[in-house]
Protein backbone atom coordinates (compact mmCIF):
# COMPACT_ATOMS: atom_id res chain seq x y z
CA UNK A 1 0.00 0.00 0.00
CA UNK A 2 3.16 2.49 1.24
CA UNK A 3 4.82 1.54 -2.58
CA UNK A 4 1.81 2.17 -4.53
CA UNK A 5 1.15 5.81 -2.52
CA UNK A 6 4.83 6.41 -3.21
CA UNK A 7 4.61 5.84 -6.10
CA UNK A 8 1.76 7.88 -7.44
CA UNK A 9 3.53 10.77 -5.50
CA UNK A 10 6.53 10.30 -7.48
CA UNK A 11 4.44 10.10 -10.82
CA UNK A 12 2.65 13.40 -9.80
CA UNK A 13 6.01 15.00 -9.10
CA UNK A 14 7.37 14.33 -12.57
CA UNK A 15 4.51 15.10 -14.18
CA UNK A 16 4.88 18.82 -12.22
CA UNK A 17 8.35 18.97 -12.70
CA UNK A 18 9.12 18.14 -16.22
CA UNK A 19 7.14 21.45 -17.78
CA UNK A 20 8.81 23.27 -14.96
CA UNK A 21 12.41 22.11 -15.73
CA UNK A 22 11.96 23.08 -19.45
CA UNK A 23 11.10 26.32 -18.28
CA UNK A 24 13.87 27.27 -16.04
CA UNK A 25 16.17 24.46 -16.47
CA UNK A 26 16.31 23.05 -19.86
CA UNK A 27 19.64 21.17 -19.86
CA UNK A 28 18.19 19.66 -16.84
CA UNK A 29 16.38 17.04 -18.99
CA UNK A 30 17.62 13.84 -20.33
CA UNK A 31 16.10 14.49 -23.62
CA UNK A 32 17.90 17.99 -24.57
CA UNK A 33 21.32 17.99 -24.14
CA UNK A 34 22.61 21.15 -24.35
CA UNK A 35 25.68 21.79 -26.59
CA UNK A 36 29.05 22.64 -25.00
CA UNK A 37 29.95 25.92 -25.55
CA UNK A 38 33.85 25.92 -25.92
CA UNK A 39 36.62 29.01 -26.52
CA UNK A 40 36.56 29.46 -30.27
CA UNK A 41 39.34 27.35 -31.53
CA UNK A 42 42.37 29.63 -33.75
CA UNK A 43 41.26 31.07 -36.38
CA UNK A 44 42.84 29.54 -39.83
CA UNK A 45 43.93 32.46 -41.82
CA UNK A 46 44.63 29.94 -45.02
CA UNK A 47 41.13 29.12 -44.94
CA UNK A 48 39.10 32.20 -43.84
CA UNK A 49 38.13 34.90 -45.80
CA UNK A 50 38.60 37.64 -42.89
CA UNK A 51 36.66 40.64 -43.43
CA UNK A 52 39.48 43.46 -43.84
CA UNK A 53 36.88 46.67 -43.99
CA UNK A 54 38.87 47.97 -46.69
CA UNK A 55 36.37 51.16 -47.19
CA UNK A 56 37.95 51.96 -50.82
CA UNK A 57 36.22 48.46 -52.07
CA UNK A 58 33.16 49.56 -53.45
CA UNK A 59 30.55 46.56 -54.81
CA UNK A 60 27.81 46.33 -56.76
CA UNK A 61 24.54 46.45 -55.27
CA UNK A 62 22.72 42.92 -54.35
CA UNK A 63 20.28 42.25 -57.57
CA UNK A 64 19.37 38.80 -56.32
CA UNK A 65 15.72 37.70 -55.31
CA UNK A 66 15.35 35.04 -52.51
CA UNK A 67 12.38 32.15 -51.93
CA UNK A 68 12.25 30.15 -48.80
CA UNK A 69 11.81 26.73 -50.31
CA UNK A 70 11.87 25.32 -46.71
CA UNK A 71 11.79 26.69 -42.93
CA UNK A 72 13.41 23.54 -41.18
CA UNK A 73 15.94 23.56 -42.54
CA UNK A 74 16.20 27.17 -43.18
CA UNK A 75 16.81 26.21 -47.22
CA UNK A 76 16.56 29.66 -49.38
CA UNK A 77 16.76 29.67 -53.32
CA UNK A 78 18.69 32.74 -54.40
CA UNK A 79 17.67 33.95 -58.05
CA UNK A 80 20.71 36.31 -59.56
CA UNK A 81 23.14 35.85 -56.78
CA UNK A 82 25.78 36.23 -59.59
CA UNK A 83 26.39 38.96 -62.32
CA UNK A 84 26.95 37.53 -65.84
CA UNK A 85 30.37 39.86 -65.01
CA UNK A 86 31.39 37.95 -61.62
CA UNK A 87 30.43 34.42 -63.74
CA UNK A 88 33.02 35.36 -66.52
CA UNK A 89 35.42 36.79 -64.07
CA UNK A 90 35.39 33.53 -61.62
CA UNK A 91 35.89 31.24 -64.75
CA UNK A 92 39.09 33.45 -65.91
CA UNK A 93 40.60 33.33 -62.71
CA UNK A 94 39.74 29.58 -61.79
CA UNK A 95 40.92 28.18 -65.28
CA UNK A 96 44.49 28.25 -64.96
CA UNK A 97 44.53 26.86 -61.22
CA UNK A 98 42.38 23.94 -60.93
CA UNK A 99 43.48 20.65 -58.90
CA UNK A 100 41.63 17.73 -58.34
CA UNK A 101 39.04 17.67 -55.25
CA UNK A 102 39.95 15.86 -52.33
CA UNK A 103 37.70 14.44 -49.88
CA UNK A 104 38.13 13.91 -46.31
CA UNK A 105 36.79 10.76 -44.31
CA UNK A 106 38.29 11.84 -40.74
CA UNK A 107 36.68 15.15 -40.61
CA UNK A 108 39.27 17.27 -41.79
CA UNK A 109 42.44 15.18 -40.71
CA UNK A 110 43.62 13.69 -43.48
CA UNK A 111 42.66 14.79 -47.54
CA UNK A 112 42.83 12.36 -50.39
CA UNK A 113 41.96 12.23 -53.91
CA UNK A 114 38.89 9.63 -54.46
CA UNK A 115 37.11 10.01 -57.80
CA UNK A 116 34.25 7.42 -57.23
CA UNK A 117 33.17 9.66 -54.27
CA UNK A 118 34.23 12.88 -55.76
CA UNK A 119 35.07 13.69 -59.07
CA UNK A 120 35.74 17.29 -59.68
CA UNK A 121 38.41 19.87 -60.01
CA UNK A 122 38.84 22.70 -57.52
CA UNK A 123 40.08 26.11 -57.40
CA UNK A 124 40.50 28.18 -54.53
CA UNK A 125 40.37 31.50 -55.95
CA UNK A 126 42.38 34.14 -54.79
CA UNK A 127 41.08 36.84 -52.99
CA UNK A 128 40.76 40.08 -55.63
CA UNK A 129 37.91 42.74 -55.47
CA UNK A 130 35.17 41.20 -57.09
CA UNK A 131 36.06 37.76 -54.60
CA UNK A 132 35.90 40.09 -51.98
CA UNK A 133 32.38 41.80 -53.24
CA UNK A 134 31.03 37.90 -53.54
CA UNK A 135 32.25 37.31 -50.23
CA UNK A 136 30.47 40.47 -48.44
CA UNK A 137 26.94 39.60 -50.71
CA UNK A 138 27.51 36.14 -48.40
CA UNK A 139 27.99 37.80 -45.30
CA UNK A 140 24.97 40.31 -45.85
CA UNK A 141 23.18 37.47 -46.53
CA UNK A 142 23.26 35.77 -43.29
CA UNK A 143 22.36 39.23 -41.33
CA UNK A 144 26.47 39.68 -40.56
CA UNK A 145 25.77 36.87 -38.38
CA UNK A 146 28.02 36.84 -34.71
CA UNK A 147 30.92 34.24 -34.64
CA UNK A 148 30.98 34.05 -38.46
CA UNK A 149 33.12 33.34 -40.71
CA UNK A 150 33.08 32.93 -44.68
CA UNK A 151 35.28 30.30 -46.05
CA UNK A 152 38.40 30.43 -48.63
CA UNK A 153 35.49 30.73 -52.17
CA UNK A 154 35.93 27.67 -53.55
CA UNK A 155 35.08 27.15 -57.66
CA UNK A 156 34.46 24.07 -58.74
CA UNK A 157 34.17 22.01 -62.23
CA UNK A 158 32.58 18.85 -63.34
CA UNK A 159 33.49 17.56 -66.15
CA UNK A 160 31.31 15.19 -67.84
CA UNK A 161 31.51 11.75 -68.40
CA UNK A 162 31.86 11.25 -64.59
CA UNK A 163 32.20 14.58 -62.89
CA UNK A 164 30.18 14.19 -59.78
CA UNK A 165 29.89 14.70 -55.92
CA UNK A 166 28.40 11.51 -54.03
CA UNK A 167 25.73 11.81 -51.34
CA UNK A 168 27.22 13.37 -48.12
CA UNK A 169 27.08 16.37 -45.42
CA UNK A 170 29.28 19.68 -45.37
CA UNK A 171 29.45 19.07 -41.47
CA UNK A 172 31.77 16.25 -40.97
CA UNK A 173 31.01 16.01 -36.90
CA UNK A 174 28.27 16.82 -35.14
CA UNK A 175 28.12 20.77 -33.10
CA UNK A 176 28.33 18.88 -29.68
CA UNK A 177 31.53 16.72 -30.88
CA UNK A 178 33.72 19.95 -31.95
CA UNK A 179 32.48 21.81 -28.88
CA UNK A 180 30.16 24.21 -30.68
CA UNK A 181 31.59 25.05 -33.55
CA UNK A 182 31.59 24.08 -37.34
CA UNK A 183 30.46 24.37 -40.80
CA UNK A 184 27.07 26.32 -40.34
CA UNK A 185 25.82 27.24 -43.63
CA UNK A 186 26.12 26.29 -47.52
CA UNK A 187 26.01 28.42 -50.05
CA UNK A 188 25.92 26.43 -53.69
CA UNK A 189 26.21 28.56 -56.56
CA UNK A 190 25.96 27.57 -59.91
CA UNK A 191 28.24 29.61 -62.29
CA UNK A 192 28.54 28.23 -65.40
CA UNK A 193 26.64 25.72 -67.94
CA UNK A 194 29.82 25.77 -70.73
CA UNK A 195 28.80 29.04 -72.04
CA UNK A 196 31.93 30.53 -70.60
CA UNK A 197 34.29 27.86 -69.51
CA UNK A 198 34.68 26.07 -73.29
CA UNK A 199 36.48 23.12 -71.84
CA UNK A 200 33.73 20.70 -72.98
CA UNK A 201 33.76 22.62 -76.73
CA UNK A 202 31.64 25.42 -75.70
CA UNK A 203 27.73 25.14 -74.61
CA UNK A 204 26.30 24.72 -77.99
CA UNK A 205 28.48 21.75 -79.41
CA UNK A 206 27.98 20.21 -76.14
CA UNK A 207 25.20 21.47 -73.83
CA UNK A 208 25.53 20.68 -70.21
CA UNK A 209 22.99 17.64 -69.11
CA UNK A 210 22.80 16.55 -65.83
CA UNK A 211 24.41 18.33 -63.01
CA UNK A 212 21.92 19.14 -60.70
CA UNK A 213 22.27 18.68 -56.83
CA UNK A 214 19.95 16.50 -55.20
CA UNK A 215 18.60 16.75 -51.70
CA UNK A 216 16.53 13.41 -51.11
CA UNK A 217 15.73 13.64 -48.01
CA UNK A 218 14.62 17.78 -48.32
CA UNK A 219 10.76 18.40 -47.96
CA UNK A 220 8.94 19.80 -50.54
CA UNK A 221 6.51 22.13 -49.38
CA UNK A 222 5.37 23.74 -52.49
CA UNK A 223 3.33 22.42 -55.37
CA UNK A 224 3.09 25.38 -57.11
CA UNK A 225 4.03 25.04 -60.72
CA UNK A 226 6.50 28.03 -60.64
CA UNK A 227 8.98 26.49 -58.96
CA UNK A 228 9.64 23.63 -61.64
CA UNK A 229 12.01 25.70 -63.98
CA UNK A 230 14.29 25.43 -61.17
CA UNK A 231 13.59 22.21 -59.32
CA UNK A 232 12.30 20.46 -61.96
CA UNK A 233 8.50 19.11 -61.75
CA UNK A 234 6.62 15.73 -60.57
CA UNK A 235 5.75 14.89 -63.84
CA UNK A 236 9.75 14.44 -64.83
CA UNK A 237 10.24 17.18 -67.38
CA UNK A 238 12.93 18.06 -65.76
CA UNK A 239 16.08 15.54 -65.60
CA UNK A 240 16.38 13.89 -62.28
CA UNK A 241 19.31 11.23 -60.81
CA UNK A 242 19.79 8.76 -63.95
CA UNK A 243 20.87 6.35 -61.33
CA UNK A 244 24.71 6.45 -61.48
CA UNK A 245 24.09 8.61 -57.98
CA UNK A 246 20.95 7.00 -56.60
CA UNK A 247 22.30 6.05 -53.53
CA UNK A 248 18.29 5.43 -52.23
CA UNK A 249 17.43 8.83 -53.34
CA UNK A 250 13.73 9.71 -54.00
CA UNK A 251 12.21 12.58 -55.53
CA UNK A 252 9.49 14.69 -55.20
CA UNK A 253 5.91 13.44 -57.02
CA UNK A 254 2.44 13.35 -55.81
CA UNK A 255 2.60 10.66 -53.70
CA UNK A 256 5.96 11.26 -52.11
CA UNK A 257 6.51 15.49 -51.51
CA UNK A 258 10.30 14.31 -50.14
CA UNK A 259 13.42 15.36 -51.99
CA UNK A 260 14.34 17.87 -54.37
CA UNK A 261 16.73 18.44 -57.28
CA UNK A 262 17.91 21.93 -57.67
CA UNK A 263 18.62 22.21 -61.57
CA UNK A 264 22.09 23.92 -62.59
CA UNK A 265 20.48 27.46 -63.26
CA UNK A 266 23.36 29.65 -63.81
CA UNK A 267 23.84 32.36 -61.65
CA UNK A 268 21.24 31.17 -59.49
CA UNK A 269 22.10 29.63 -55.72
CA UNK A 270 20.85 27.46 -52.93
CA UNK A 271 21.79 28.14 -49.06
CA UNK A 272 20.97 26.19 -46.43
CA UNK A 273 21.74 25.57 -42.32
CA UNK A 274 23.62 22.77 -41.44
CA UNK A 275 23.13 22.53 -37.52
CA UNK A 276 19.56 23.00 -35.83
CA UNK A 277 19.01 25.84 -34.11
CA UNK A 278 18.01 24.22 -30.62
CA UNK A 279 21.37 24.34 -28.40
CA UNK A 280 21.77 20.62 -28.96
CA UNK A 281 24.34 20.80 -32.09
CA UNK A 282 22.24 18.13 -33.59
CA UNK A 283 22.79 18.54 -37.41
CA UNK A 284 20.16 18.27 -40.31
CA UNK A 285 19.68 15.09 -41.70
CA UNK A 286 18.14 16.31 -44.41
CA UNK A 287 20.88 18.17 -45.82
CA UNK A 288 22.12 15.14 -47.05
CA UNK A 289 23.06 16.05 -50.87
CA UNK A 290 25.01 15.45 -54.16
CA UNK A 291 26.06 16.48 -57.38
CA UNK A 292 24.68 14.47 -59.80
CA UNK A 293 26.82 13.20 -62.67
CA UNK A 294 27.67 15.51 -65.53
CA UNK A 295 26.81 13.51 -68.62
CA UNK A 296 27.58 15.88 -71.34
CA UNK A 297 28.97 19.17 -70.86
CA UNK A 298 30.48 20.66 -68.15
CA UNK A 299 29.08 22.17 -65.24
CA UNK A 300 31.50 24.93 -63.09
CA UNK A 301 29.71 25.69 -59.50
CA UNK A 302 31.23 28.06 -56.57
CA UNK A 303 31.03 26.67 -52.50
CA UNK A 304 30.61 29.72 -50.19
CA UNK A 305 30.69 27.53 -46.68
CA UNK A 306 30.80 29.67 -43.56
CA UNK A 307 32.38 28.65 -40.69
CA UNK A 308 31.44 29.47 -36.81
CA UNK A 309 29.36 29.00 -33.72
CA UNK A 310 26.60 26.25 -33.29
CA UNK A 311 23.40 27.84 -32.19
C1 LIG B 1 36.02 44.27 -39.67
O1 LIG B 1 34.78 44.53 -39.05
C2 LIG B 1 34.23 43.41 -38.38
C3 LIG B 1 32.85 43.80 -37.91
O2 LIG B 1 32.84 45.01 -37.24
C4 LIG B 1 35.16 42.99 -37.25
O3 LIG B 1 34.65 41.85 -36.61
C5 LIG B 1 36.53 42.67 -37.82
O4 LIG B 1 37.43 42.37 -36.79
C6 LIG B 1 37.06 43.85 -38.63
N1 LIG B 1 38.29 43.46 -39.29
C7 LIG B 1 39.42 44.16 -39.19
C8 LIG B 1 40.61 43.62 -39.91
O5 LIG B 1 39.48 45.19 -38.55
C1 LIG C 1 36.74 5.58 -52.37
O1 LIG C 1 35.48 5.62 -51.74
C2 LIG C 1 34.73 4.41 -51.91
C3 LIG C 1 33.33 4.68 -51.35
O2 LIG C 1 33.38 5.18 -50.04
C4 LIG C 1 35.45 3.28 -51.22
O3 LIG C 1 34.72 2.07 -51.40
C5 LIG C 1 36.85 3.14 -51.81
O4 LIG C 1 37.56 2.19 -51.08
C6 LIG C 1 37.58 4.49 -51.75
N1 LIG C 1 38.84 4.38 -52.47
C7 LIG C 1 39.99 4.76 -51.92
C8 LIG C 1 41.18 4.65 -52.80
O5 LIG C 1 40.08 5.17 -50.78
Amino acid sequence: MFGYAALVCLAAVLFWLDPILRVVAPSVLLDAPVLRKTPRPPINEALLALEDNDSSLTCPDDAYTVHIFSKAPLVLYVENFLSLDERRHLIEISTPIYEASTVTHDGGGTVQRNATVRDSEVAVVPRDNVVRCIEARARRLQGWRDDLWIERLRVQRYQAPSGHYSYHYDWSRSGAATGGWGRVSSLMVFVDDGELDESAGGRDASPLKGGGTAFPRLPRRSTDARWCKVIGCPDGTKETDDGVNSDGAVYASTDNPTGVVFQPVVGNAVFWENFRPDGTGRAYEETWHAGLRVRQGVKVGLNIWSWGRVD
